[in-house]
């Protein structure tokens, strides 16, 4: 293989073997990213074709498995969400984060279900996952992420930068901390609620309802208010059966973590339901690659106040994926 392949096989090996110390390692972590940064933007056409060809059909031999691994494991398209088909009545939800606690299906819950699952029409051509690094900021990306069939987002972000961040959503997870934190639970007026749901137009927010047992009422009320309200979004429940199949799929393949974050749970949903990936806005550091110190989201500067996520940890994953062609790890400007 050429030079500058072999180059960042090397990297990546080194960032790999650098998992277990990236905590403590991070300012080291962050410039090595920037130096494999600066190699995959300035890849030099100098590859014959020949070789390229051959690199790329060891990489592509290395993608394929995974896919149809997480179809078999986890399903996506059939067990992302919680719905009438997977969900019989008189059944038992296992709380994922909580699996000592069951919740028996009742003929109330069913009735708030889909039938089905709206990720049916799967697989979509083009995917932006979006996450809310500040490396979004001042980026242009928004026409471009805007151009992808099918968009995601997280925990209710803000839609103030449309040139750097786009409008389109087709997903938007909500946190219920989220819910407990800016809309007090929806214990009292809805209102506010409806209108930050109706900023992202036309969507389906997905809520890990059964997680913990704790957050059920208050997303059960996120998806009255919306009902009642007569929006045209839908609210989905994660499927819990779903996230403790993909959390233990990584637990088998080396990856321990509390918990996994709702922005590589859906990276992972995005590898069974999209044909093409593209990551925007995910870079787990306070620096940008060319060096300027970056808010800790494209909105604002709020750290968060739980260790539960591991992201640098989950960004090496990313970066894997990224080499053997699985998806696009986009930095940088648009
Ligand atoms: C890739 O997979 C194909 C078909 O499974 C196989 O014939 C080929 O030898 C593999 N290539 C490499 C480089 O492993
Ligand atoms: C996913 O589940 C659906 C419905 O049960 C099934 O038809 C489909 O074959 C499954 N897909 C995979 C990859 O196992
Ligand atoms: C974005 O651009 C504005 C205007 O040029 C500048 O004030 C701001 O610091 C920039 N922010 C980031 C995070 O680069």
């Amino acid at each position: 293989m050429p030079n500058n392949i072999i180059q960042k096989e090397y990297v990546r090996q080194g960032l790999l073997k650098m998992h277990k110390l990236w905590l403590t390692l991070l300012p080291v972590a962050a410039v090595s990213l920037v130096y494999m940064y600066f190699l995959v933007l300035n890849d030099r056409p100098d590859i014959e074709v020949p070789e390229a060809e051959a690199c790329q059909r060891l990489l592509s031999n290395l993608t394929q498995p995974q896919k149809a691994e997480l179809g078999r494991c986890c399903n996506a398209s059939a067990w992302l969400a919680v719905t009438q088909d997977n969900t019989p009545l008189g059944s038992e939800i296992v709380y994922d984060a909580y699996p000592s606690k069951r919740l028996k299906v009742s003929s109330g819950l069913l009735e708030i279900l889909p039938e089905k699952s709206p990720f049916q029409e799967s697989p979509y051509k083009t995917c932006a996952v979006v996450g809310n690094g500040g490396i979004l900021r001042n980026s242009s990306c928004g026409s471009k992420i805007d151009g992808h069939e099918f968009v995601i987002r997280f925990n209710l972000p803000s839609v103030d930068f449309p040139e750097d961040v786009g409008k389109k959503s087709s997903i938007v997870t909500v946190n219920p901390s989220i819910l407990h934190k800016r809309f007090h639970g929806l214990n009292g007026r809805r209102l506010p609620f409806v209108k930050a749901a109706a900023s992202y137009g036309k969507t389906w927010f997905l809520i890990p309802a059964f997680s913990y047992p704790s957050n059920s009422e208050a997303s059960y009320r996120a998806l009255y208010a919306l009902q009642d309200s007569a929006s045209q979004s839908h609210i989905f429940f994660f499927h819990p059966q779903y996230l403790s199949s993909l959390s233990k799929y990584w637990h088998d393949h080396g990856f321990h973590t509390p918990r996994l974050s709702s922005g590589f749970m859906l990276v992972n949903a995005a590898l069974e339901l999209c044909q093409h990936i593209t990551l925007y806005g995910f870079w787990p550091f306070s620096l940008h690659p060319d060096g300027h110190s970056l808010p800790h989201h494209y909105y604002d500067n709020v750290l968060p106040n739980s260790r539960i996520h591991i992201m640098p940890k989950e960004f090496t994953y990313y970066v894997d994926m990224h080499f053997h062609g699985v998806l696009q790890l986009h930095l940088g400007r648009c």
